[in-house]
């Protein structure tokens, strides 16, 4: 039987933890041999990883799941395995899967995967995360934290991650350390709600503390945190410690007070803008980005204008925008979706075109500015390398102007570079 699978494909929907997970997945299939490939039609194991945040999310995997069956008819042996998510929402109403692993389950991941490839039974118990996650290129992401417990309203995650468990301090140091040695140069700590990261007394602040102290020129960022549990003691951490990125996703969701109520987000919009500030005051340069739901129900005009006028006046760097999609299951799922779709819509693209504008706008303040750049990879246009600032925006490396050779130009390399032009969308510059 074991020899019958020599190569698996995966396909992965959703948020980071989903790209984080889908990377332990592979590490624990090329312990068992198998190969990753990006042709389905050569794969004895088909995996796609799920996300059931929104009704489209659901939708576009779906109908994934439903079209990768065609290579069933070749293969009588293949084996159909949904994870993340839908597989924790959905479970066997999905047709055409063999397994289902929700994330609830995947403390059992190691085991799991080894009786599907080998179809025996093994005695051997392993931690959830025991095992590193296969991630390529010079960013990676590191879980510190699993579940939420903070339930908005709108919200599925809770109902399908499960309650809030940090990890243990030592665990998390350890796979930072191992990714440093395996040529990682920027690492996302992951949570869904990271900023409430609490063990044993150890809050996120020590953490980041902790882990600044192993990073030499390293870069460290985080996602996502939850506006109600900044604190000034994470501030002063960000400012700092070097290894911290000047960069924070802090979703808002939205600029009316009613709505953030029935939300159940636990913040104002002025305890918000009041975080912002002091960000900007300690952290003068510091990007911030955030996601913003449209059409919650009851939303009226009034409370849309709140958030158009809220979204200029903070100034994003980027945003997230969404329409809001009802979860049965859910505290608003119960409440009627009372904003027509037409309504919506027009909605969100207003909202979308002011953040268009807000974003280039600070795509535009880079120029003339010196900046930092990790390269990590190239421009698929004209195979000029690129990477991020610490910001976390995008810039191309026009490296010929400098004398420098774009050949001779690492991946996992920072480099100094004077950003003087916009190529489109993004950022055009050269090597001091
Ligand atoms: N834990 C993170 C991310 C949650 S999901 C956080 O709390 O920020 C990512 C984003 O999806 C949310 O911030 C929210 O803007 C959006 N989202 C979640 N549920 C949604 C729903 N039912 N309809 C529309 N957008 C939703
Ligand atoms: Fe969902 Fe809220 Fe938890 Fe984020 S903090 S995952 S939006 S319940
Ligand atoms: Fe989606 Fe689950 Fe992530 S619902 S956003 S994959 S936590």
């Amino acid at each position: 039987m074991n020899e019958t699978f020599k190569k698996f494909f995966i396909q992965t929907y959703g948020c980071q933890m989903n790209l984080y997970d889908s990377g332990v997945v592979i590490s624990l299939l090329e312990k068992e041999g198998l190969k990753e490939t990006d042709e389905p039609e050569c794969a004895d194991i088909i995996i796609v990883n799920t996300c059931s945040v929104r009704e489209h999310a659901e939708t576009r995997a779906l109908g994934r799941i439903s079209s990768l069956q065609i290579h069933r008819r070749e293969k009588a042996w293949l084996q159909f395995i949904v994870i993340g998510c839908m597989a924790e929402r959905l479970r066997n109403s999905i047709p055409g899967v063999d397994f289902f692993i929700g994330p609830k389950e995947y403390d059992r991941l190691p085991e799991t995967i080894r009786e599907i490839v080998s179809s025996r039974q093994y005695g051997v118990s392993s931690r959830q995360y025991g095992v590193s996650s296969k991630q390529y290129g010079v960013s990676a992401f590191l879980p510190v934290m699993r579940g939420c417990d903070n339930f908005c309203s709108y919200c599925v995650v809770p109902y399908l991650r499960g309650s809030a468990v940090s990890r243990r301090p030592d665990e998390i140091l350890d796979e930072f350390n191992y990714l440093k040695r395996e040529g990682v140069k920027d690492v996302t700590l992951l949570g869904q709600s990271v900023t409430e990261y609490r063990f044993n007394g150890v809050s996120f602040p020590d953490l980041l503390g902790m882990i600044d102290k192993e990073s030499h020129d390293m870069r460290i960022r985080f996602l996502t945190s939850h506006p109600g549990y900044i604190s000034d003691q994470l501030i002063d951490v960000m400012a700092e410690c070097p290894s911290l990125c000047e960069n924070i996703h802090l979703p808002l969701q939205s600029g009316s007070n009613r709505i953030l109520n029935l939300m159940g987000r636990g913040y104002t919009v002025e305890a918000y803008t009041d975080w912002v500030k002091k960000f900007r005051e300690r952290i003068p340069n510091i990007a911030i980005s955030t996601d913003m739901i449209v059409g919650f129900p009851t939303e009226e005009d009034q409370d849309f204008s709140l958030t158009l006028e809220i979204v200029e006046r903070i100034g994003f760097d980027f945003a997230y925008m969404f329409l809001y999609s009802k979860r049965d299951g859910t505290k608003a799922g119960k409440i009627p979706d009372n904003v027509p779709l037409k309504t919506k819509k027009i909605r969100l693209q207003k909202l979308i075109d002011l953040q268009n504008r807000l974003t280039q706008r600070k795509r535009e303040q880079l120029v003339g500015e010196e900046v930092e750049i990790l390269v990590e990879k190239r421009s698929t246009r004209n195979n000029l390398p690129m990477g991020k600032t610490r910001t976390g925006k995008e810039v191309i490396i026009r490296s010929q102007e400098s004398g420098v050779r774009s050949q001779d130009v690492k991946m996992g390399q920072f480099v100094k570079v004077y950003v003087n032009s916009i190529s489109g969308w993004t950022p055009v510059g050269k090597i001091l």
